[in-house]
């Protein structure tokens, strides 16, 4: 069995967190911007912006944003992870501004997955 590492913990962390403030019913969804190095140099905060403008338009305030560190794909940054209260979290990657704002409205406000730009939906199901 591999040890887990460091960021292991961290991930865990993370899901727990998210998790358990969305089963408080703090929030119906949650939106995570991956801000490693390699999401910075990738543009993660250009995305983090797209998406609290987006937001802010919409007047959704059951929407919590929040950041972590990279998910694992360098290559695949800029990304998000999206949460829906009772759903399993979807990752999508390569992230610009166009698509961003269509994640935003489709899945954040809409509830329904952009498939054609989700790279994973929990652990197993990949588009
Ligand atoms: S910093 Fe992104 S995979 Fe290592």
């Amino acid at each position: 069995m591999a040890k887990l590492t460091v960021e292991d913990l961290k991930k865990i962390k993370e899901e727990y967190k998210a998790k358990t403030a969305l089963r408080e019913g703090a929030f119906r969804a949650r939106v995570t911007v991956h801000m490693g190095t390699c999401g910075l140099a990738a543009g993660a905060r250009e995305i983090m912006n797209v998406i609290l403008e987006e937001l802010e338009k919409s007047g959704a305030t059951d929407v919590a944003v929040n950041t972590s560190g990279c998910a694992g794909l360098c290559s695949r940054e800029p990304m998000i992870t999206v949460q829906i209260l009772d759903e399993p979290p979807v990752k999508y990657c390569d992230l610009n501004e166009e698509k961003t704002r269509k994640i935003v409205t489709e899945h954040i406000l809409g509830g329904k997955v952009v498939e054609d730009l989700a790279l994973v939906r929990g652990c197993e199901t990949s588009y």
